[in-house]
């Protein structure tokens, strides 16, 4: 089966099997390993990506599906003033994410920051459930996700 869709702000063609995972279709053909499966179940959060601009879990998703959507991963948001402000919110709040949580930390801060400029604590919890880790407190990640949200207006405010 024949898909177009955007991948990372490309434009992307390819053929699917009806059984394969985007999961999979990103990792194992695309290349792009920052989503990673774990539970297979849509509840750890590890194979993050946005879809459309709404936190999906790739191991739930049948790659055919992403006909016609736009899809961001950890990669495409990698590069961007967007990224690095979460980034240097986590590393002050000493909460930087490990290689397996990073795609849900970055990208469900990511998709908070566009809709919540200043979020609140109710979404603040919303977003960090969403995604597994015992490594750190809530209380330091929320911590981290407010300097972010700092960094990021001050950010824009300058007009960069
Ligand atoms: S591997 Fe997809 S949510 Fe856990
Ligand atoms: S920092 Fe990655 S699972 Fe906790």
């Amino acid at each position: 089966m024949n898909i177009i869709f955007t991948l990372n702000h490309e434009p992307i063609e390819i053929d699917v099997d009806p059984a394969e995972l985007l999961v999979d279709l990103l990792r194992l053909r695309l290349g792009l390993r920052g989503a990673r499966p774990g539970c297979l179940r849509g509840q750890c959060g590890s194979c993050s990506v946005l879809f459309n601009g709404a936190l999906a879990a790739g191991c739930l998703i049948p790659a055919f599906r992403a006909y016609g959507a736009t899809i961001l991963t950890i990669e495409g948001l990698m590069d961007t003033p967007d990224y690095q402000d979460i980034e240097k919110g986590f590393i002050r709040a000493n909460a930087r994410p490990c290689r397996f949580c990073a795609a849900g930390k970055y990208l469900s801060v990511h998709a908070l920051l566009e809709s919540h400029a200043d979020p609140t604590d109710e979404s603040l919890q919303d977003t960090l459930s969403g995604v597994w880790c015992r490594c750190t407190t809530h209380q330091r990640l929320a911590r981290g996700v407010r300097y972010a949200a700092d960094f990021r207006r001050r950010r824009v405010q300058r007009g960069r």
